[in-house]
């Protein structure tokens, strides 16, 4: 392998992402802490203290930026915010503006996501994002994180894989008998068009609080190839899983990519990845090309905007893996940036081992965290991608 310097854009971003349920640790007041605890859902593992990055987000900070990054993807957590209907916490609301504060002093630049998967109790109880004054309520809280996102945050993500939340929607709907072998479940359409209106919402909110901030949305890209003559199933199948929600982005100020794996389609819909296939801790297949195709994928249908990269990565045990998968990524990611695709980053999932909703086990991580101690510990992989970061540099695998 040689490193060749690629010109990247004016100001690229260069990190690695999060999100607070993952890593906060004791999110009682979500839904999620609720469902971990609940004797009817089933949850392999509860969160409990998570990498306690609640009190620890300082320690992540020190690590990620001594290593080279110039940029840090994290959510901020509407169940902390807004911990009962209409009443907001001043002091959680000064915690997250103590997060970008200290991100901006340590050189990363902040990106704050406003909502990854979790809402508070009170909201999911209620009836959730379909019930009536949904989008109202996240427009309002959206409105109270003012004081965070305010100044010194450029990018702000509003809804992370809001596709995902409509999937998971459809499968509860649907008896929640889990994921089918491959593919994804049907996305509830109620829920598609809630997000999507909560969404557009939420930018208007944003662009009130201060028009210069860049927002958006990240939506989780699937690279779904059609094996032959199923090119049409294919569209089909992507159209409401994906492509409609890349759609709602158009005329947003950029669109977040997020891409692990491919999932091929024949004639009768996704067929699992052979029997002798590389597979991840997550069980996806090993894919590193992934990221290049989910960017022209998004391309072509987001319109003009920036695309950043704002997850990408692997679960696995051994580092070598993660190493050698994110060499292909970042070559996918500087072959499409030279044929002309508008990337405007690379933030990989994830800065921390951390709570893949529902288990510890894959574990995503540049830096591994002990669950006892909370200690932090940079693999060689963060030691490798903070590099590169710091080299403005893309690896290139040799021919
Ligand atoms: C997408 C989600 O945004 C994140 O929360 C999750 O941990 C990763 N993908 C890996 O599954």
């Amino acid at each position: 392998m040689t490193h060749t310097p690629t010109p990247f854009p004016e100001g690229f971003l260069w990190g690695a992402s999060t999100a607070a349920h993952q890593i906060e640790g004791n999110n009682t007041n979500s839904d999620w802490w609720a469902k971990e605890h609940s004797a009817t859902e089933h949850v392999e593992q509860p969160s409990l203290d998570a990498c306690d990055s609640y009190h620890r987000w300082s320690d992540d900070m020190d690590l990620l930026a001594g290593l080279g990054f110039t940029d840090y993807r994290f959510s901020i957590e509407w169940a902390r915010i807004e911990p009962a209907e209409g009443h907001f916490s001043r002091a959680e609301i000064a915690h997250y503006r103590r997060m970008v504060e200290g991100a901006i002093a340590r050189g990363l630049r902040p990106m704050v996501t406003l909502h990854h998967f979790t809402v508070p109790r009170w909201f999911e109880e209620r009836g959730g994002w379909t019930a009536d004054g949904a989008v109202a309520l996240f427009a309002r809280y959206v409105a109270a994180t003012a004081p965070v996102i305010g100044t010194g945050v450029r990018h702000v993500c509003t809804i992370n894989e809001p596709n995902m939340i409509a999937v998971m929607a459809g499968l509860a709907k649907s008896g929640n008998d889990g994921f089918p072998p491959a593919g994804l479940p049907t996305p509830d359409a109620d829920t598609t068009d809630a997000v999507i209106a909560a969404h557009h919402a939420a930018v208007r909110e944003v662009k009130a609080i201060n028009p210069e901030i860049q927002a958006g949305w990240t939506v989780a890209n699937q690279v779904y190839q059609a094996l032959p003559g199923a090119e049409d199933v294919t569209a089909a199948y992507r159209h409401p899983r994906e492509d409609v929600f890349i759609e709602a982005a158009r005329g947003d100020d950029w669109i977040g990519v997020q891409s692990y794996t491919r999932t091929m389609i024949g004639q009768d819909g996704p067929v699992p990845a052979p029997d002798d296939a590389e597979r991840t801790l997550t069980q996806w297949e090993y894919y590193p090309a992934a990221v290049g195709h989910a960017l022209r994928h998004t391309a072509e249908i987001a319109g003009d905007i920036p695309l950043v990269v704002t997850e990408n990565g692997i679960a696995t045990a051994d580092d070598t893996r993660r190493i050698d998968y994110y060499t292909g990524a970042l070559s996918a990611v500087g072959a499409a940036i030279e044929d002309g695709v508008n990337v405007a980053g690379y933030l990989a999932w994830s800065a921390l081992d951390n709570y893949e909703w529902g288990s510890y086990r894959p574990t995503f991580g540049l830096i591994s965290v002990d669950p006892e101690t909370f200690a932090r510990t940079a693999k060689p992989s963060a030691v490798w991608l903070g590099g590169l970061a710091a080299g403005r540099e893309l690896p290139r695998v040799a021919a």
